[in-house]
């Protein structure tokens, strides 16, 4: 039997039971969605609820930009930071960090049962940036050889980083859920096109505005690994966080 990991109410709900444990679940959805709090959240709960470790690794917000993000909602992050159970990444990557072989540390040393990697359309751009420049950056020598003739697209790039994500990860079995921007009016699931199709799970947000209400859904795209349930899902933001409608 799929073991589930279990974050948020209501979504767990749709996710009949909770996330299969061990997948990689990419969140994607349109600037101010609510893909930082609804992971920031699994993590939360992770630790309060279930005793469960949680990394969040950041290349977007700074320590301090999720500690004003969290004390909005009223969430203890100092506290669970200080018992060990949470732990904030943040990667600037402008200066090129290593992310892989930090990452790879911090997983060993830290041991987390969850992981959230906030995003991964900054880690994509960041190496179309750079270039060739990924080689130092990200410890992507040998991906990046293989397909050295091509074009580093972004395609490319988002494959190369999420096949290393992936040996990376299932080594440790984690559960991780990674953010993608979404343009308005895209018809892909992520902003590379390619990250839906890899992933373990795709779970869409959004977000529209009805006169001064602001209509949120959430869709399980996909899920593997367990049944879902079909359908839109409506939730709110609001002091205490995410919380899904029944
Ligand atoms: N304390 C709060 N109470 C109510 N709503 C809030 C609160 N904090 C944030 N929000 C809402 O949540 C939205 C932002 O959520 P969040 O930063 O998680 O989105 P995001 O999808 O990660 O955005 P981005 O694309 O900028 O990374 C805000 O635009 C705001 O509408
Ligand atoms: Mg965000």
């Amino acid at each position: 039997m799929v073991e589930r990991v279990k974050g948020i109410q209501g979504l767990d709900k749709a996710l009949n039971g909770g996330i299969p444990e061990g997948n990689m679940v990419l969140v994607s959805g349109g600037a101010g969605t609510g893909k930082s709090t609804l992971c920031l959240q699994f993590l939360m709960n992770g630790a309060n609820l279930f005793g469960e470790k949680g990394l969040y690794v950041s290349t977007e917000q700074s320590l301090a930009e999720l500690r004003k993000q969290a004390a909005s909602f009223n969430w203890d992050l100092d506290g669970l930071i200080n018992k060990n159970m949470l732990k904030i990444l943040y990667f600037d990557i402008t200066k090129g960090d290593s992310f892989m072989k930090k990452l790879d540390e911090t997983i060993n040393s830290f041991k987390p049962k969850r992981i959230v990697i906030d995003s991964m359309t900054t880690l994509t751009d960041a190496l179309l940036v750079s270039g060739i420049e990924e080689d130092s950056a990200f410890s992507m020598v040998q991906i990046a050889e293989t397909v050295s003739p091509i074009p580093k697209t972004e395609q490319i790039i988002a494959k190369s980083i999420l096949y290393r994500l992936i040996l990376e990860l299932k080594k440790h079995e984690v559960t991780t859920m990674l953010t993608s921007e979404l343009f308005e009016g895209s018809d892909r699931l992520s902003a590379d096109g390619i990250s839906e199709f890899i992933t373990d799970g795709v779970i869409v947000l959004n977000a529209l505005a009805v006169g001064d209400q602001m209509n949120r859904t959430l869709q399980i795209r996909k899920m593997r690994y367990t049944p879902i349930e079909a359908g839109i899902n409506s939730y709110s933001i609001m002091d205490k966080g995410i919380s899904f409608e029944d």
